[in-house]
């Protein structure tokens, strides 16, 4: 979800990809990494980067799209409930309301994000102790102590919160 993103958060981002301090996760475990790969070719250097940041910071984000969350079924309504109250009461703070990120800030739009991205992201931010703007997020993890179940209920509900994309 990169559209709109701030532009700093983005850059930081690429930058770590770049450097391996990042390792890109993905649902498949060849594909792991591919960022990485990418970000390391020596043609990306800190203008081309710069660049990307200043395109996707200048487009619109997507709008929310409540009209979706009434096609669940009642179990994953259920789900989306829970993750809602659980995002609500520890996230919105930093994350925005739905999950959109806050304009001009380094905090990055979550909404829309398929669950099992934000799953690991969240896993991974448990089990490190990251540095620079990724510390705060291992500290808010050791802080609220989420179970994996949490966990699965905010991602879902993330996922849900706007179409897919
Ligand atoms: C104090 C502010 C703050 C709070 C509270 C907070 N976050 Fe974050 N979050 C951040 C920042 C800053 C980043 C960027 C971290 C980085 O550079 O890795 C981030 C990154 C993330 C990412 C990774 C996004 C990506 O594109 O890789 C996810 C997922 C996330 N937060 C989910 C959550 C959830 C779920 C909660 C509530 C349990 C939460 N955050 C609470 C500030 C916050």
């Amino acid at each position: 979800m990169i559209r709109g993103l701030n532009k700093q958060y983005f850059v930081e981002q690429l930058t770590k990809y770049k450097s391996g301090e990042r390792i890109q996760e993905n649902g498949d475990p060849d594909k792991s990494g591919e960022m990485n790969e990418l970000m390391a070719e020596p043609s990306i250097d800190d203008q081309v980067i710069n660049g990307l940041a200043e395109h996707y910071a200048s487009m619109e984000r997507l709008p929310l799209d409540e009209g979706l969350v009434g096609k669940l079924d009642k179990a994953d309504r259920e789900m989306f409930q829970g993750g809602r109250t659980l995002f609500d009461g520890t996230c919105m703070a930093c994350h925005g309301a739905q999950g959109i990120g806050i304009p001009q800030s380094p905090m990055p739009h979550l909404a829309g994000q398929i669950a099992l991205y934000t799953e690991k992201r969240l896993q991974f931010y448990a089990t490190q102790s990251g540095s620079g703007s990724a510390a705060i997020m291992t500290g808010i993890l050791k802080q609220a102590a989420l179970t994996d179940q949490d966990i699965k209920h905010i991602a879902f509900y993330l996922e849900n919160v706007v179409g897919k994309r």
